[in-house]
């Protein structure tokens, strides 16, 4: 079978070589799917880069989310069967023809959800649920501020924020991102580009700040945020991009500028920090993934989740569409054809 094969990190253009490799077979618990859409992730640029730890040595085959129909199943799978559309959780492998996955990791998906929507419903959005449904509680009412709300995961945040009745602020880095915040319902839609986030935190909220924030920005963004919390207040981590364009030093200064912080810090101003990583998650409770995934799938069914699909790109075109999220460009979900 073909995949798209990472042989070199750095430089989209190239990093990828689409080679031959063998077609895997399910072991007892896995399903083989035939994939006919793979997703793109933040993290599939940070894995080229060389920057993502889980990411398999070189050369290997990236790739979280694929949509496609089941060829085989293992022995004792039972929630899927050979021939059904499916969408599904891969720990890494997506970016082939064939990829392989825990059963735990994969759902029958209705015949009118077409590939790219499928593959947009697994990670980014099982992230944001697992970050806003099981991490945390919203409430009615909760001031909820989401970093780099025009993305994959801040989308699907922004959605189910609005979803509780949440009261949204959000930032992007353009104001064509921030016309997309507004569309989403977001009511505060704040370009951190022109504006400090911090200080304009201050004044929408008369000094108070908010309750909940989700930052995968990291460095200095953790620390404002922080200080951004009301009483109450719930910062949850899941990313840092920041250090994604940084040379050594400046990951040094974006890892220093997170913060640090004694419970002691946390306990007085009646403050939380969280983190989230779904692949921590997946490996030691993967029910938890299959609980997230069947929530994700009937707030779709019901109208809550609405994926916003930035653009779809042939296979032939992966080092183009790693730039598009790289650079910045995108907004919504990256998705790959085959
Ligand atoms: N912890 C987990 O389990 C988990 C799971 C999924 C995703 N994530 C993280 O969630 C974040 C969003 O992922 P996604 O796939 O949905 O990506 P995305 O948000 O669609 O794309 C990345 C966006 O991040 C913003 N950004 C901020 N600093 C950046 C930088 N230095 N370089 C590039 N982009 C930067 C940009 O938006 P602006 O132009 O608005 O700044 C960019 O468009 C990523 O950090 C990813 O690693 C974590």
């Amino acid at each position: 079978m073909k995949a798209v094969t990472l042989i070199k990190n750095g430089d989209a253009a190239k990093a990828f070589e689409v080679r031959e490799i063998a077609k895997p077979t399910p072991a007892s618990d896995e399903v083989l799917i035939k994939v006919s859409a793979f997703g793109l992730n933040f993290a599939d640029v940070m894995a080229r880069n060389g920057m993502y730890k889980e990411a398999p040595p070189l050369p290997c085959v990236l790739g979280y989310d694929v949509a496609g129909m089941v060829e085989a199943t293992g022995s004792s799978v039972t929630n899927v069967q050979p021939g059904q559309r499916v969408t599904a959780l891969t720990r890494f492998g997506g970016y082939a023809e064939y990829a392989i996955t825990k059963s735990t990791a994969v759902t029958a998906i209705p015949a009118s959800v077409d590939d790219a929507t499928a593959t947009a419903l697994t990670t980014q959005y099982i992230t944001a649920y697992y970050a806003a449904a099981e991490a945390v509680n919203l409430f009615k009412g909760d001031k909820v501020l989401v970093h780099s709300g025009a993305g994959g995961v801040g989308t699907a945040l922004i959605q189910y924020a609005k979803h509780k009745g949440c009261e949204i602020f959000s930032t992007a880095g353009s104001d064509e991102k921030l016309k997309q915040l507004a569309l989403l319902g977001v009511q505060h839609c704040i370009n951190y580009r022109t504006e400090d986030f911090e200080n304009k935190i201050k004044t929408l909220t008369n000094g108070k700040g908010v309750d909940v924030i989700y930052d995968a920005v990291g460095g200095v963004s953790v620390k404002k945020g922080f200080r951004s919390l009301a009483a109450g207040g719930r910062l949850i981590c899941y990313g840092a991009s920041d250090m994604s364009d940084k040379n050594i030093f400046g990951k040094i200064g974006s890892a220093l500028g997170f913060g640090f912080y004694h419970p002691v810090m946390l306990m007085m101003p009646s403050k939380a920090i969280i983190g989230v990583n779904m692949l921590k998650i997946a490996d030691d409770k993967p029910q938890v993934i299959q609980r997230c995934l069947e929530a994700v799938i009937k707030l779709y069914e019901e109208g809550v989740f609405k994926p916003n699909i930035g653009k779809v790109f042939p296979v032939s075109e992966i080092a183009a569409a790693h730039e598009y999220l790289e650079k910045r460009k995108s907004m919504g979900k990256i998705v790959i054809k085959w």
